[in-house]
């Protein structure tokens, strides 16, 4: 199994075919109607693993999903909801960046401010604002009360390799903070398996976000419907 920039393990790993093996042999699929123990083991892994790195972290909560444009799918419904719930019907825009990728269904593509991605398809979603990455001066009039979610990659990957400065991802916070809206990390490009949780902009910058998704160690095993495992989005408790 290859993808762009995910499942580094290469053809055929005796581990990872052993482990799928014995998984087919037992069940391939069950459905959200009964109870599976794995979505629940590894959210539990996740949450211990990121707390053995980082004894700090708030994250408490995992939702899985099967792929990035998923994942972020559900970030930015999360964003709406906690917005709806802090200041009502007009609190709806989210916040992206330019160059950003979030993926290919419509919220992920609508957050993906590329006229190669988005022409074809458009119009896109309503309610979405495109500031420039690293543009503090800026963020006082792009994050505003009616923000109810900021996306952002860290280090933007499809777009060309940028990075967020430190300096923008802490006032990205503080803007945040101030108007109450949900700021996520997209770090799915760039979080590889050689990597873990402990090297995530979290941790080395020290900057938190609400909503955090990455690809997780387990990612490898995406192919296996009872191991959803494509990222971890985990929020503070106090967030909800
Ligand atoms: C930053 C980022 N977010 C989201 C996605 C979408 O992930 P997926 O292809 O698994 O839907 C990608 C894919 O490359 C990505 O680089």
């Amino acid at each position: 199994m290859a993808g762009i920039a995910v499942v580094a393990l290469g053809h055929a790993d005796p581990t990872l075919a052993q482990l799928m093996y014995d998984q087919a042999i037992q069940l391939t699929h069950c459905s959200n109607l009964y109870h599976s123990p794995w979505p629940g083991e590894l959210a539990k892994l996740i949450i211990e693993t990121t707390k053995s790195h980082s004894p700090q972290t708030p994250f408490q909560k995992v939702f899985l999903a099967n792929s990035g444009t998923e994942a972020n799918e559900g970030a930015l419904k999360f964003a709406r909801k906690v917005g709806k719930q802090r200041g009502g019907d007009t609190k709806t825009d989210i916040v992206c960046f330019d160059r950003a990728f979030h993926g290919r269904t419509f919220g992920a593509l609508s957050v993906t401010p590329q006229p190669k991605y988005q022409k074809p398809f458009a119009p896109m979603v309503p309610g979405v604002k495109v500031g420039q990455l690293n543009d503090i001066a800026a963020l006082e009039t792009l994050v505003d009360e009616k923000t109810c979610g900021v996306i952002v990659e860290p280090i933007q990957g499809e777009g060309g390799v940028y990075e967020a400065s430190e300096e923008f991802l802490t006032a990205l916070r503080e803007r945040c903070n101030k108007v109450g809206a949900v700021l996520i990390y997209d770090e799915i490009q760039v979080l590889l398996l050689s990597r873990s949780v402990d090297n995530s902009s979290v941790d080395c910058l020290g900057v938190e976000s609400c909503g955090h998704i990455t690809i997780s160690r387990l990612h490898l095993l995406r192919m296996c419907s009872l191991w959803p495992s494509h990222w971890r989005m985990a929020f503070p408790s106090a967030q909800f």
